[in-house]
């Protein structure tokens, strides 16, 4: 098993209700991986999968060569995944810090901390003190973000960073990936906006109903080929 991450044959099951049908999918260290691809079509459940909130068989997904499919999500964050949930899921009665300082409880060795963090994002140094729930949208989202990074995790998982948000916000929030990346952080993104994937990613995931429709260099896939995997016509 080469590369960082490796899912091999991958289902998943809700009850009775298959979600994933043998997905394929690796990761090598430090790239950006974007995984598009339509409502419903597994985009979350594999991501939940990689971090142990969905049950996976245990040799369908390995990490730095060893097994962890099905493991306790918090043996998972210790090895080094973190993953930033869709719709942020911050803890609404702290604060700025103490939402930053719930993702350092399993620290790992490596290069974020609360200053660096500050640094990435000036404005949650400013609104430190501040509950968290009372910040926009862009700003939660980078608490989001910066309480992943506390773990410093070799594999950073991003669910709909941009969901809800505006343009400028969104771009705002990509614009730290380089940050983030350069540190020798592999990072993987689900996105909706096709466009921003094809950007900021150097491979791409198209799923579609549980599958794999398209994989591929972000550089060499065409609109058509995207669109043909996006939407299976
Ligand atoms: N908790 C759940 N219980 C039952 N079925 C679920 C559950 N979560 C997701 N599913 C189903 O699993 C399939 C994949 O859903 P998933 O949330 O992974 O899709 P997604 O690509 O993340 O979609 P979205 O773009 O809407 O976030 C869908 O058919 C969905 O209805
Ligand atoms: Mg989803």
């Amino acid at each position: 098993m080469t590369g960082l991450l490796a899912a091999r044959d991958l289902r998943a099951f809700y009850g009775d209700a298959q979600a994933l049908f043998g997905i394929d999918f690796t990761l090598d260290p430090g790239e950006l991986v974007a995984i598009i691809g339509a409502n419903g079509a597994g985009k979350s459940t594999l991501l939940k999968c990689l971090t142990g909130l969905v049950r996976a068989p245990r040799e369908a997904v390995h990490f730095k060569g060893e097994a962890i499919g099905g493991l306790p999500p918090g043996e998972i964050v210790r090895r080094g995944l973190a993953m930033v949930p869709e719709g942020r899921r911050l803890f609404p009665s702290l604060s700025v810090e103490e939402n930053l300082l719930m993702g350092g409880l399993t620290r790992r060795p490596g290069p974020w901390n609360l200053r660096r963090l500050y640094t990435l994002f000036p404005i949650l140094a400013d609104k430190r003190k501040d509950p968290a729930t009372s910040l926009s949208g862009g700003q939660q989202q980078m608490v989001a973000l910066g309480r992943a990074l506390m773990s410093n995790p070799e594999l950073l998982l991003c669910d709909e960073l941009s969901l809800g948000l505006a343009p400028i916000v969104i771009r705002e929030i990509y614009a730290a990936m380089p940050a983030i990346t350069g540190e020798g952080m592999t990072v993987v993104i689900v996105e909706q906006d096709v466009t921003m994937a094809q950007r900021v990613s150097r491979r791409i995931y198209c799923l579609q109903e549980g599958r794999v429709s398209l994989q591929g260099r972000s550089d060499a896939l065409s609109r058509e080929q995207i669109s043909r995997a996006y939407f299976g016509m």
